[in-house]
């Protein structure tokens, strides 16, 4: 009985080891570098992971007809399922008990910059995941037009 009580004492201490690492956080000082600072400068040449992708994002094409009919046919695959074709959020997903999205025709909505429903797209929104591996920029600008087109085309939805 003894043993085991000491065992059990030694795992717990291992326990409190683990819980209390000594760390960093961010912006704190530390005498092991010479800035004397925990946060180091990236090494020289270091180039950023997404800086592709904030290329791609700064290279929005032009409006025209194509550009919204493309975005119809993406919104359409990629988009339909829980948003539904009207933007609603009324699609079959939610139906089946994924969370309802909101209403893309909300004022809200219509009200914030196409670059939001880009962002949207590319990193997701709260339950929404990321559909960056999917839709490619310059289709993200081309959804993000078609979903101004559904607001032009509807009443404001009321909340
Ligand atoms: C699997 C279901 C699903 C799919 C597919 C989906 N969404 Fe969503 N979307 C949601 C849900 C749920 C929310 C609300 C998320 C939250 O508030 O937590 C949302 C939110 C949004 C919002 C509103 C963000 C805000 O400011 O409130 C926009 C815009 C949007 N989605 C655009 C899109 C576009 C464009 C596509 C297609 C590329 C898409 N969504 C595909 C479920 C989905």
């Amino acid at each position: 009985m003894r043993r085991v009580a000491i065992l059990l004492l030694l795992a717990l201490a291992g326990c409190k080891n683990m819980v209390q690492q000594p760390r960093y956080d961010e912006y704190e000082a530390s005498p092991l570098y010479p800035a004397r600072m925990a946060m180091q400068h990236p090494p020289e040449g270091t180039v950023a992971q997404d800086l592709p992708q904030q290329i791609a994002a700064a290279q929005r094409p032009p409006l025209t007809r194509a550009l919204v009919e493309r975005g119809r046919e993406r919104f359409g695959i990629y988009c339909t399922p829980c948003h539904a074709y009207d933007g609603s959020g009324d699609g079959v997903v939610p139906a089946r008990g994924f969370p309802h999205p909101p209403d893309l025709r909300s004022a809200r909505l219509r009200q914030a910059p196409l670059s939001h429903v880009y962002d949207v797209i590319t990193n997701g929104y709260g339950v929404m995941y990321s559909y960056a591996d999917r839709v490619a920029p310059p289709d993200r600008w081309a959804i993000a037009a078609y979903t101004r087109v559904l607001q032009q085309a509807q009443p404001e939805s009321q909340p």
